[in-house]
């Protein structure tokens, strides 16, 4: 993301004001895909907050990444409706199954995994989010079906 692109971002949001930390994070990553030292480093000179607070805030929340997502990027709640409908077993077979763990790229850059809290839709327990596309109520043979569809297209 270019400077110029950063400074039309911050340009919508009022300058020292820390509260607009959390949404201009959001809208930048939005944007790019992910927060790098630099953007954290001119978001923090806009808001006229010390980059380590910048990082320490961005690091604490699940939703930012600091790298890029796969073509395919997957969401596996760890929230507790979904742990109780199996969502760890499902993490395993996910990261088995399309050979990337949680938190990291597949070296031909295609599958990403993140683990996630709570997406806000406990009542369709266990919930799998595919880029923007969500799975609810996702079953054994679901998340089969899910992982081979996944393998197929990025062949
Ligand atoms: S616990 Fe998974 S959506 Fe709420």
């Amino acid at each position: 993301m270019t400077k110029e692109k950063i400074e039309s971002i911050l340009a919508g949001y009022a300058t020292n004001k820390k509260e607009g930390l959390l949404p201009i994070l959001q809208d930048i990553q939005a944007q790019n895909g992910y927060l790098t030292e630099e953007i954290l480093a001119e978001v923090g000179k806009y808001l006229n907050l010390p980059a380590n607070k910048i990082y320490g805030v961005a690091t604490f929340y699940d939703q930012f990444r600091f790298s890029p997502c796969g073509q395919f990027h997957i969401r596996i709640c760890r929230g507790t409706s979904c742990h109780l409908f199996g969502s760890s077993t499902y993490l395993e077979r996910l990261e088995t199954g399309l050979k990337v763990k949680a938190g990291h790229v597949s070296r031909d850059k295609k599958v990403s995994i993140e683990i996630t809290s709570c997406m806000g839709a406990c009542e369709s327990a266990p919930v799998i989010r595919v880029n923007d596309e969500y799975h609810t109520h996702v079953t054994e043979e679901g998340l089969k079906a899910l992982i081979q569809s996944i393998k197929e297209k990025t062949k």
